[in-house]
C-alpha cells in the first residue's frame, strides 16, 4: 500500500504537477512531461521496444522489467495482456506509484533491487519476457546484466536488451566513457557499448539473436534475443562453439548451473524485418499509454539532454 493509494484523482494530478519525471505517460486528460523537450518525440529510447513487444504474444506471459524508473513500459506491457508483470530498480521512484494509481494497472513493484539481487530475490527460470532498457551502461560491470537475464529467464524466454552504443565504434567493444574524447557528459554513464558487443555479449550468454532495432539519434540498439540451447545460436563462429562446449571457467555463470533449474516458455514472437532503423521524428508508436508529443505535459524533469541522458544539476 502506498500514500498514493487513497489520494483522488485531482490530488493525484496535483502531485504529478509537482513532481520530477522521467517518462512521458498519456493518462487521457492529462501526460506527464518526460525527460525530452515538450513537442518532441517522447521516450524515443525505448522506441525499439516498443516496436519489439508489438511483435510479442505477451497474453499469459510473465514479464519483468528491469530499471522500470516511471514505469511506462512495464504498464504498456501489462496492458498489453501479460500476466504479471513484476518491476524492479536500483531506487525507490514515487512516480512509479503515482503513475500505476492514476493508471490503475495491477504490477508487482519490487523497488530497491539491482540486477544482480534479482535471482536471489525472484527465483531461476521465473520469466517468459525480460526488458532492460537504459540499464547496462550505468552498470560497473555490464555484461553481468546478460548473465543474470540469462538466469532469470526460462528456456526459450526472449529478452530485450536496450543502450546506447558508439556510433564510431566499429570492433565489438565496450567502450570507457570516462576516457573517451566524446564522452557522454552523465556522471552514472560508465560504458558504451558497440553494437556488435551488445549482440555479441547476447550470443554469448545463450541468446538467439532474433531481431535488431537501431535509433540514429541519439545512437541506441535495442536488440531482441531468445534463451536458446547454444546450437540455435545463430552466427555461431567456431570459438564461440567452443566457449559454450567447455561451459564457462567463470563460475558466475555455468551451463551446467542452468540445467539444475527447470522452467520453459512457450512465449512466441513474429517480427516482420530482422534489423530496421528506426527514425524518432514523426508519430510516436503506437504503445500503451505512450503520448503523442504535446505541450500540456505537467510536472518537471531533471534529465533533459537532446541525448536523453544528462542530469541536470
Ligand atoms: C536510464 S533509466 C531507464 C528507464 C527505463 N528502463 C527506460 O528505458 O525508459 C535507468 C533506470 O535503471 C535503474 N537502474 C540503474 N542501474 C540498475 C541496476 N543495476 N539494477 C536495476 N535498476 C537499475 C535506474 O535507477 C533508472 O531508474
Amino acid at each position: 500500500m502506498s500514500k498514493f493509494d487513497k489520494a483522488s484523482r485531482s490530488e493525484l494530478r496535483a502531485i504529478a504537477e509537482k513532481s520530477k519525471w522521467f517518462h512521458a505517460i498519456d493518462f487521457g486528460d492529462f501526460a506527464s512531461s518526460g525527460r525530452f523537450p515538450k513537442g518532441e518525440p517522447q521516450n524515443i529510447t525505448l522506441f525499439g521496444a516498443m516496436d519489439l513487444l508489438g511483435s510479442i504474444d505477451l497474453k499469459g506471459c510473465r514479464v519483468l522489467d528491469i530499471g522500470s524508473a516511471d514505469g511506462l513500459a512495464s504498464f504498456g506491457m501489462k496492458e498489453l495482456g501479460a500476466r504479471e508483470v513484476v518491476s524492479i530498480d536500483s531506487y525507490d521512484v514515487p512516480t512509479y506509484r503515482i503513475a500505476r494509481k492514476l493508471l490503475n494497472v495491477e504490477t508487482d513493484y519490487r523497488p530497491n533491487v539491482q540486477i544482480k539481487d534479482a535471482v536471489s530475490e525472484l527465483g531461476w527460470k521465473q520469466f517468459d519476457v525480460i526488458l532492460c532498457a537504459g540499464v547496462i551502461y550505468h552498470m560497473l560491470n555490464p555484461m553481468s546484466a546478460f548473465i543474470e537475464c540469462r538466469k532469470l529467464l526460462k528456456d526459450n524466454g526472449l529478452l530485450i536488451m536496450e543502450s546506447p552504443v558508439g556510433a564510431k565504434l566499429k570492433d565489438p567493444v565496450l567502450a570507457l566513457n570516462t576516457e573517451l574524447d566524446d564522452f557522454m557528459p552523465e556522471p552514472s554513464t560508465y560504458w558504451i557499448p558497440s553494437k556488435s558487443a551488445m549482440t555479441g555479449m547476447m550470443k554469448l550468454m545463450g541468446f538467439d539473436v532474433c531481431a535488431t532495432r537501431y535509433l540514429k539519434a541519439p545512437t541506441r540498439l535495442t536488440v531482441l534475443g531468445r534463451a536458446a540451447p547454444p546450437a540455435e545460436i545463430r552466427d555461431r563462429n567456431a570459438l564461440l562453439q567452443q566457449v559454450h562446449e567447455i561451459d564457462f571457467c567463470d563460475f558466475e555463470f555455468r551451463w551446467s548451473e542452468l540445467a539444475k533449474h527447470a522452467g520453459a516458455s512457450d512465449v512466441s514472437y513474429e517480427v516482420d524485418e530482422f534489423h530496421r532503423d528506426i527514425t524518432a521524428a514523426g508519430e510516436s508508436p503506437a504503445f500503451p499509454f505512450q503520448p503523442q508529443p504535446r505541450e500540456d505535459a505537467v510536472g518537471s524533469t531533471r534529465w533533459a539532454s537532446a541525448g536523453g541522458n544528462f542530469l541536470q544539476k
